[in-house]
């Protein structure tokens, strides 16, 4: 099976994720290339509705579920719809993918990784992205971008919260050579260039 096409962004909450993705989906679309864009979780019905689940402020979650629903979302997105998508020579950009689950269920709510890293195997049939942008920004940065009042369950997670997340992907990206770490306090272009860059290599330009 030929799996090559996918990308996967990560990075904590306000890291500028969903811009970056934007402007690499242009760019591939503009050399004819085929891309599909997901977001985690959700990206098909299944996903979105346990999405909503999630990320809504009225429930109080346990992390054995919240991990639970995380994955979940996951196994119905790769087996509908990534996979596929794979298969058919796409590109498929994700915006999170398995490395958010160690990072936020792992490092943040200090879940056991290599049950993390078991179960990510089994929900995702072992398909892993073949490079991640990890877009990383302190928590300073994180504060002057965020809105408190319109935050979702997730993000009021706090301070100390997102400080082990950060330093989980730190951690997660140091010894492997998917990952490409980008200081995402520069300004826009700037990491764009970055990404497309290593997107050229990549591509083997
Ligand atoms: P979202 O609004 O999509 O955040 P962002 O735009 O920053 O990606 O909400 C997804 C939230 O879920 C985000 O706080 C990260 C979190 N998350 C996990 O905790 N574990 C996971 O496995 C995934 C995919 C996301």
């Amino acid at each position: 099976m030929k799996i090559n096409k996918f990308i996967s962004f990560e990075g904590i909450d306000f890291s500028g994720k969903t811009t970056q993705i934007n402007i690499l989906k242009k760019k591939l679309e503009d050399l004819n290339f085929k891309v599909l864009v997901f977001r985690e979780p959700g990206g098909m019905d299944v996903a979105e509705s346990i999405r909503e689940i999630i990320l809504n402020n009225d429930f109080n979650i346990s992390r054995e579920c919240e991990m639970l629903l995380f994955l979940s979302a996951r196994a119905e997105l790769v087996d509908k719809v990534i996979k596929p998508a794979l298969l058919d020579d796409s590109f498929v950009i994700c915006d999170r993918f398995v490395d958010s689950t160690l990072a936020y269920q792992g490092y943040g709510r200090k879940i056991d990784l290599n049950l993390i890293n078991n179960l990510n195997s089994f929900v995702t049939k072992s398909i892993l992205p073949t490079k991640s942008f990890f877009l990383d920004i302190d928590l300073s940065l994180m504060d002057q971008r965020q809105n408190i009042n319109s935050n979702d369950r997730m993000e009021n997670s706090g301070k100390f919260f997102f400080n082990d997340v950060r330093n989980g992907y730190l951690e997660i990206s140091k010894n492997d050579d998917r990952f490409v770490k980008i200081d995402a306090s520069k300004s826009i272009e700037h990491i764009s260039e970055e990404i497309w860059n290593q997107m050229n290599i990549f591509l083997g330009k």
